[in-house]
């Protein structure tokens, strides 16, 4: 079974995320914040991810949004954020993509997430799905939507 981490924020794992294509802001206010001591060295992040050996090959950012934000499921509830959704190239297509979005849905809250471009093979297999697109709610955006049981797409009212 592959190991998923909640990681903490120091100075290891900030220079370990620089591997990752997708860094940037988040990453360099969370370096920010440890330079000027406003979140505390080993603190947790809203990213977990999988280790191989010492390295960090995958990693994931989650994040738990309020009922009262829900513009997308029914009945309103509580629901997860998932971006930043990344494997390094060497160790892609060995399941560690899916063992992270795995480990995110046994939290059994429903899930969204913004794809990048390409990866919408993946998320299928993964048993996602789009979110019918609402202009005022979604803007430019192509979100993806994972429905735990019981758990309906909100229907847009226009
Ligand atoms: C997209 C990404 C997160 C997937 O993670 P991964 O560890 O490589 O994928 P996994 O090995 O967990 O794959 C799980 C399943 O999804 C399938 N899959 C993975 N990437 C896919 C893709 N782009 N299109 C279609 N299916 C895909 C795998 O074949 C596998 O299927 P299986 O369970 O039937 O064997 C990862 O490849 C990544 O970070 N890529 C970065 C670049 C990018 O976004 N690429 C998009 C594809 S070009």
């Amino acid at each position: 079974m592959i190991k998923v981490e909640r990681l903490l924020i120091n100075y290891k794992t900030l220079e370990m995320f620089k591997r990752f294509k997708e860094y940037g802001h988040q990453e360099l206010s969370m370096l920010e914040d440890l330079q000027n001591k406003i979140v505390e060295n080993n603190s947790e992040s809203p990213f977990y991810g999988i280790y191989y050996g010492n390295n960090l090959i995958a990693r994931m950012s989650l994040y738990e949004i309020n009922k009262k934000y829900d513009y997308y499921f029914e009945p309103q509830q509580d629901y997860l954020t998932l971006w930043k959704l990344e494997v390094l190239p060497d160790y892609q297509g060995r399941g560690y993509g899916k063992r992270l979005v795995e480990f995110a849905k046994e939290f059994r809250l429903p899930i969204k997430t913004n794809p990048r471009i390409n990866s919408h093979g993946f998320w299928e297999k993964m048993g996602f799905q789009k979110a019918h697109y609402e202009m005022e709610r979604d803007l430019g955006e192509n979100p993806l939507i994972w429905l735990p049981e019981g758990v309906q797409e909100k229907e847009i009212i226009k």
